[in-house]
């Protein structure tokens, strides 16, 4: 990092309690920074650059508008082996193209044949359910939102191939994103840790060597011993849809098998592998953690979820079944998500790594600076959404409030926006209303201001100790029609 320019204030004490306060409670630490340096202030970790954290709307349109060779996204933070040819980490002309490839599998069409498969995973989800059943919603999210991506990756909805994937995915998933791939990523670097893992990766692939299920003496073994077997798996698939020349399949990696480069080239193996790695990591663990925020406001705040209750009842009764398509249009139900979306967003910053001296705002950043647009800070300025910023007020959302770009960003903005974030929005807006219209839950969180901590997991915010629930009742299926009265008393 040049020493040229100085970056702006920050805490003084040292690295290592500056990791911990962001480890244990990331919002608060930012907001006291926030206060503490103004809008941008600068925090240092242990074996980081230093992380200039930009909190202004103004700033913000600076940085979402920062030329593609003004940055270099390959230095993401980001210590899980994805595979650096997916489409987070490319730059330039190379991100562009990825980006046209990979955002077709993802539109609103696409998306709204899914609805059905959505509704369904989540009912099936739903039905397994009985009284005094104990979840940790975080996870129980996650595990229904895997369901979705399995269908979106794969187009599998059961059987034991589903299976095989479904524990592969969520055995690396948790082997390479725990706290100490996360510790080990940011002592060693994670651009390095990244290509370490990824080489150990291509070794065992080109041996065919799979692991015999051991979890070895490395701490980063077992990830990569999954990541290979995980992938073989995906690599079969690419190999039988290409050989079927089938082009009915409308997942994502039917998709990408089939899609070629503009000179008419189909895509390495590897690269659709990465994309398909990337839609795991990127689309489970930020799900769980929204939709654990979102959970922990509804159980604070009951008038709020008897009334998107009622919304979604009325939605029912008037269409005389569940009508997902419907559903995601509600105001209410979509005015809550945002809520909680602006006030516990679970990427709270979005980064780029600078390659020259850039300017932000008033600031001018040295080259190879780290800077992140802090959407939990923006999200929550008095000057930008009033005296009651604080306040958990979905109503804010339906007086005609319409929030730039540079003021609410919880999937990141301009060119690299999250290509997600309508498949995440559609499935959360699903989940929440069935979640609402058929089950009760209790917690300890249950109409009171207990607020919990802060935690990472996988670069994401969730509440510290999750969001224990448990289930008080669950309504039958057609809860709403044909006759309101009737459903309610079964
Ligand atoms: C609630 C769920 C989700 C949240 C909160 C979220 C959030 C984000 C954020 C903040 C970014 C960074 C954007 C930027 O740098 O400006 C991002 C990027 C990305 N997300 Fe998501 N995401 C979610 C779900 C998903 C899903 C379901 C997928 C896949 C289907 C996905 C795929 C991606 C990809 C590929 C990128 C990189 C885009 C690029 O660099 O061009 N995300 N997401």
């Amino acid at each position: 990092m040049s020493q040229s320019l100085p970056l702006p204030p920050g805490p003084t004490e040292s690295k290592f309690k500056q990791a911990m306060k962001m480890g244990t409670g990331i919002y608060d630490y930012l907001s006291e920074c926030h206060a503490k340096y103004g809008d941008a202030f600068t925090l240092r970790f242990p074996g980081m650059d230093p992380l200039v954290w930009v909190a202004s709307p103004e700033m913000a349109k600076d940085f979402f508008n920062l030329k593609p060779e003004q940055i270099d996204q390959r230095q993401l933070m980001i210590p899980i082996d994805i595979g650096d040819n997916q489409t987070g980490f490319l730059n330039n002309k190379e991100h562009q193209d990825s980006r046209k490839i990979m955002i077709p599998p993802l539109v609103a069409t696409r998306l709204r044949d899914r609805a059905a498969v959505m509704h369904e995973l989540t009912t099936r989800n739903i039905n397994a359910m009985k009284p005094g059943d104990n979840f940790d919603m975080p996870r129980l999210i996650g595990d229904i939102t895997l369901d979705i991506a399995c269908f979106t990756l794969l187009g599998l909805k059961e059987g034991p191939k589903l299976q095989r994937y479904r524990e592969l995915m969520l055995a690396w998933i948790g082997a390479s994103t725990n706290d100490t791939m996360f510790t080990l990523g940011n002592l060693w670097g994670a651009p390095r840790f990244r290509s370490m893992l990824h080489r150990a990766y291509l070794k065992k692939t080109a041996k065919k060597d799979f692991g015999k299920g051991k979890k070895g003496w490395l701490p980063w073994s077992r990830s990569v011993e999954l990541k290979a077997q995980l992938a073989d798996l995906m690599r079969q698939e690419i190999h039988d849809v290409r050989a079927s020349g089938d082009t009915t399949r409308t997942d994502l990696i039917a998709t990408l098998s089939r899609a070629t480069y503009d000179d008419g080239e189909l895509l390495p193996e590897e690269r659709i592998i990465s994309e398909s790695m990337g839609m795991l990591v990127g689309g489970h663990e930020t799900s769980a953690a929204t939709g654990a925020w979102f959970m922990l406001w509804l159980l604070k705040r009951p008038d709020v979820l008897k009334k998107m209750r009622e919304e979604v009842l009325a939605c029912v009764a008037q269409e005389g079944h569940f009508d997902p398509l419907k559903i995601v249009e509600l105001p209410y139900l979509n005015a809550c998500l945002n809520e909680s979306q602006r006030l516990t967003p679970s990427a709270v910053g979005t980064m780029r790594h600078l390659v020259g001296e850039t300017k932000i705002g008033p600031l001018t950043l040295p080259a190879k600076s780290n800077v992140l647009a802090g959407a939990y800070l923006i999200h929550r300025r008095k000057d930008v959404w009033g005296e009651d910023a604080e306040e958990f007020k979905p109503e804010r959302w339906l007086s005609g409030i319409k929030p730039g770009p540079f003021e609410f960003f919880p999937f990141g903005g301009g060119r690299r926006a999250c290509i997600g974030s309508n498949q995440a929005r559609q499935q959360l807006r699903i989940l929440f209303a069935e979640f609402a219209r058929r089950v009760e839950f209790t917690s300890k969180f249950d109409s009171n201001d207990v607020w919990p901590g802060q935690r990472q997991v996988s670069g994401q915010t969730e509440p510290e100790g999750g969001v224990p629930v448990t289930v008080k009742k669950v309504w039958p299926e057609n809860t709403g029609y044909p006759s309101p009265a009737v459903a309610q008393s079964a």
